[in-house]
């Protein structure tokens, strides 16, 4: 038994006979990293929320952990609609396996705060992809009158009364920006963060919490105001969540690889602005209409660099899907990664696929290759297995990607997705 053999999805793998162009539609799932965040902003409503276009996959079964631990009541209405209530008093302590096993957990900290002036955390470390402090967090809550002790492997946060303030992230925090955010929406007076993160998710958040009767404006652009509410409003909320422009943007890639001819549907096409930028340079045919892109491949890539930076820059969660691409384009591509320190781990596993890249610091060098090889690869995190899954693609032969649990905590069905699209995969 391997030390994954108890997370579903821990012993299985994937293989994939490569060399299939994907052809035809696919629509992706509700964007996991705004589902995770409107489920902790749940624990600040006094009525039902419900949650439409909530993908089935592994990390929102550890959210529903994480809020079911603190004491809220979760089920799911049908295949894709989850409804969460508050039963009585909240927790402030959300349960350590699940704060370890996904880090999204630490966003439990911001509604807890607020409103219940108490939080307790196991200190989520660095992990696979690179360091990942919640230091920005933590500055955010002092800044807002927290009181902060960290004590054996624990964050402690107490305050009686927030207070707002304004608030200049260093860096454009995701994790930050919504932790910070939520922290003020009960707070006396009016807080601004500054140099606030961009992303689409944001906005949703911002929404979401303005449903339950915040007072938030200025989420998507660098400064988000938050005037302090004393009380939310009773109303039940019925929220339907964005498309996944992660997983929109994989499945792009994956025709661009394959040298298919696929529509991407249900996306909201602007979030996706940076990739298709990508995509064009690399001489795919992107046409995007009101809700959809559609993918033709060209028959040979060309090479691109491609800088990650916050939104609106290109993803970090598409780097390495990207990179696989790149592996066989024509010419050298440089990608550079800026958001995670240690976001390569994977190329190693591309190498073995016959890939020629380099990696130094922060940036990668790619020399494209006639084709890739099939072989045995282990995925590190959700979107190095993306990546190798769209290797597996185009690679000659067969491709067995193991680690497949990695996948399932952020594709839902991907691979009947992909089996609809024509590709030759099999889980076992
Ligand atoms: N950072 C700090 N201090 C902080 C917070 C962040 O130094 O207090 C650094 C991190 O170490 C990292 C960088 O800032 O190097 C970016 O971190 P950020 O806080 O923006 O990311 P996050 O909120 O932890 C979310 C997504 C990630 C996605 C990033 C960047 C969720 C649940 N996760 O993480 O998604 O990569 O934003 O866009 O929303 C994924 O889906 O595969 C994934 C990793």
């Amino acid at each position: 038994m391997n030390k994954h053999s108890n997370i579903p999805g821990g012993n299985e793998r994937l293989e994939i006979i490569g060399g299939k162009p994907l052809k035809g539609s696919v629509t992706v799932s509700g964007a996991k990293n705004a589902v995770l965040k409107l489920m902790t902003a749940a624990l600040l409503a006094n009525n039902r929320s419900i949650i439409r276009n909530v993908p089935r996959i592994r990390d929102v079964e550890i959210m529903i952990g994480v809020i079911q631990g603190l004491g809220a009541e979760v089920s799911w209405g049908d295949e894709s609609t989850l409804i969460i209530k508050n039963t009585g008093d909240l927790g402030f302590s959300a349960p350590d396996e699940l704060v370890r096993e996904m880090r999204a957990s630490a966003q439990v900290m911001g509604p807890l705060l607020t409103k219940i002036g108490r939080v307790k955390l196991f200190q989520p470390g660095g992990d696979v992809i690179g360091q990942r402090p919640i230091n920005l967090h933590l500055k955010g809550f002092q800044a807002l009158g927290a009181e902060l002790v960290e004590e054996h492997g624990y964050v402690y946060l107490t305050a009686n009364k927030l207070r707002g303030a304004e608030i200049h992230l260093d860096f454009p925090s995701v994790g930050a920006t919504e932790n910070i955010m939520a922290a003020a929406i009960l707070a006396e007076g009016t807080t601004i963060i500054r140099n606030a993160a961009k992303e689409p998710e944001i906005i949703e958040e911002q929404n979401f919490y303005n449903r339950l009767g915040a007072k938030i404006r200025g989420a998507g652009t660098d400064t988000i105001r938050i005037e302090g509410v004393t009380v939310l409003n009773d109303r039940e909320i019925d929220y339907t969540v964005i498309p996944d422009r992660i997983e929109a943007g994989t499945f792009m890639i994956a025709a661009a690889i394959s040298g298919g001819d696929v529509t991407v549907g249900e996306v909201i096409p602007e979030h996706l602005d940076a990739l298709i930028a990508k995509l064009r340079e690399t001489g795919a045919e992107v046409q995007v209409e009101e809700d959809k892109v559609r993918v033709v491949a060209p028959g040979k890539l060309n090479a691109v660099d491609v800088t990650v930076l916050p939104y609106p820059g290109f993803p970090t969660d598409l780097q390495p899907q990207i990179t696989a691409l790149l592996t066989i384009a024509n010419g050298t591509s440089i990608i550079v990664e800026n958001i995670y320190s240690s976001r390569f781990r994977y190329v190693d596993e591309l190498i073995r696929m016959g890939a020629s890249i380099m990696v130094e610091s922060r940036s990668a060098i790619v020399r494209g290759i006639s084709s890739l090889s099939g072989a045995t690869v282990l995925a590190s995190d959700i979107r190095a297995a993306a990546s190798l899954v769209i290797a597996g693609l185009a690679a000659q032969g067969r491709t067995t990607v193991e680690g497949l649990f990695h996948l399932d905590r952020g594709y839902e069905k991907i691979e009947q997705k992909l089996t609809m699209l024509g590709a030759d995969l099999r889980r076992f």
